[in-house]
């Protein structure tokens, strides 16, 4: 079955919305199989943004995701992939449609709440790199 990470950024966990976006996912009925409050270190946050080393924002979006915990989740299900980021919204914030995470809890560009994986190998990846097998249960 697929996994993908799901991740509350800083901003997120500082808002103290770590359980309202956990409910969201529970009730779409997809299944948590691990989760954690985690202190990323540079070293990951830097091969977790690997994709945006180009980008113009990058070294401002790694101090930003080490700046505070990020809770760390991995939800299971089919497609669980596409649905967790159609539930997460999109990145501009004149496409962050409300009902969607990003659309409810923000309008701000960079202080946007949430990641998750947007590819199937992105997920495999980013699985790998946050998590031991031994803290998913499936
Ligand atoms: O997070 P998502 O995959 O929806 O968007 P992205 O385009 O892959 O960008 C990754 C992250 O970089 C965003 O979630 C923002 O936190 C940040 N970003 C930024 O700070 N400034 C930009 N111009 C674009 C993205
Ligand atoms: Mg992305």
């Amino acid at each position: 079955m697929e996994q993908t990470l799901v991740m509350i950024k800083p901003d997120g966990v500082k808002r103290h919305l770590i359980g309202t976006i956990m409910q969201r996912f529970e009730q779409k009925g997809l299944t948590l199989v691990g989760a954690k409050l985690v202190l990323m270190s540079n070293e990951k946050a830097m091969i977790h943004y690997i994709d945006h080393r180009e980008k113009p924002f990058y070294q401002d979006l790694v101090s930003f995701i080490t700046s505070g915990p990020v809770f760390m989740m991995v939800w299971q299900g089919e497609d669980v992939v596409k649905i967790a980021r159609l539930m997460i919204g999109e990145v501009d914030p004149l496409r962050m449609i409300p009902g969607t995470i990003r659309g409810d809890f923000t309008s701000h560009l960079s202080l946007n709440v949430i990641h998750g994986s947007d590819s199937l190998h992105n997920a495999e990846r980013e699985i790998a790199l946050h998590f031991d097998a031994s803290e998913l249960i499936e």
